[in-house]
C-alpha cells in the first residue's frame, strides 16, 4: 500500500514510515454508485483517499437543486477541511461509480499534518489549486454565456483516446448541467445544437468531441 500511496501527490516527500504511521489504523471501504458518503454539514471526523472510482462534490438546496464544485477521482483526497478547520463538512459526497477508499481518521491525520511539514506544504499546495479552480469557475459562472461553461466544462472532463478528445457515459446532462449552473433542458439544447454543428458526436455512450466542426456527410 505504501508504494501505492508515494504516487499520490499528497504524500509525496513522505518516507516509509510516516507513511505507515498515517495508515496504520487506516480502513478500507467499497460502496457503490450513487452512494453519499456524507452529507453538507455533518461533522468532519475523516479524510478519504479515492483508490478506484469517482465522487462528485456536490451542494444542494432545500428543493433538491444541486451544484456540482467538484469531480474527484482515483489518487484525489477529500474531506480535509472539517479535519483542518473543525467546522461541519463545506459540501456532501457522493459515488458516481462503485468506489473503493482509505478512510484515515482525524487524529492521525493531524497529527501527521503537525509533525510533517512535507504533508502541510503538499496539503497547502493542493489548496491554492483548488482555489485556482473556483476562482475559475467564479470567472465562467460571471462572464461566460452558458454555452461557453458547457463547452468549457466538456473539454476539461474530456480524457484523450489516442487523438481523440473523448468523455465516457459517466456523466449524463443532468451532472453537466450541476456543474455550469443551468437547467437540464438547456443543457440537453445546447448539446443539440453542438451536435448539429459537428462539434460534438455521440460514439455508443461516449462522446467525441471535434476541435472544428465535422463537414456534414449529407
Ligand atoms: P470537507 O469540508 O471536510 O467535506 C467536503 C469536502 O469536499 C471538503 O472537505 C473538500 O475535501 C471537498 N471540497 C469542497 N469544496 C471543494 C471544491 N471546490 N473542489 C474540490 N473539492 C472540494
Amino acid at each position: 500500500m505504501t508504494s501505492l500511496m508515494k504516487t499520490i501527490p499528497l504524500f509525496s516527500g513522505l518516507g516509509d514510515e510516516e507513511l505507515a504511521v498515517l495508515f496504520r489504523y487506516a480502513v478500507k471501504k467499497t460502496l457503490p454508485r450513487n452512494t453519499l458518503l456524507f452529507p453538507q454539514g455533518a461533522p468532519g471526523d475523516a479524510l478519504y483517499i479515492i483508490q478506484r472510482g469517482k465522487v462528485k462534490v456536490v451542494l444542494s438546496d432545500v428543493e433538491g437543486k444541486e451544484v456540482i464544485l467538484s469531480v474527484l477521482g482515483p489518487g484525489d483526497f477529500f474531506g480535509e477541511m472539517a479535519l483542518l478547520d473543525d467546522q461541519p463538512r463545506s459540501a456532501a459526497v457522493m459515488t458516481m461509480e462503485s468506489s473503493e477508499f482509505y478512510v484515515i481518521s482525524k487524529s492521525d491525520f493531524r497529527a501527521c499534518v503537525a509533525s510533517q511539514p512535507e504533508l502541510a506544504t503538499n496539503l497547502l499546495r493542493h489548496l491554492s489549486r483548488r482555489l485556482r479552480v473556483a476562482d475559475q469557475k467564479i470567472g465562467s459562472l460571471a462572464l461566460m454565456d452558458v454555452y461557453g461553461r458547457v463547452a468549457g466544462t466538456l473539454l476539461q472532463l474530456a480524457e484523450y483516446d489516442g487523438d481523440k478528445r473523448v468523455l465516457t457515459g459517466h456523466y449524463t446532462q443532468k451532472d453537466i448541467a450541476s456543474m455550469v449552473g443551468a437547467s437540464r433542458e438547456m443543457v440537453s439544447r445546447i448539446f443539440k445544437d453542438l451536435t448539429e454543428a459537428g462539434f460534438i458526436e455521440q460514439d455508443g455512450d461516449r462522446i467525441i468531441l471535434h476541435e472544428r466542426p465535422r463537414p456534414s456527410i449529407y
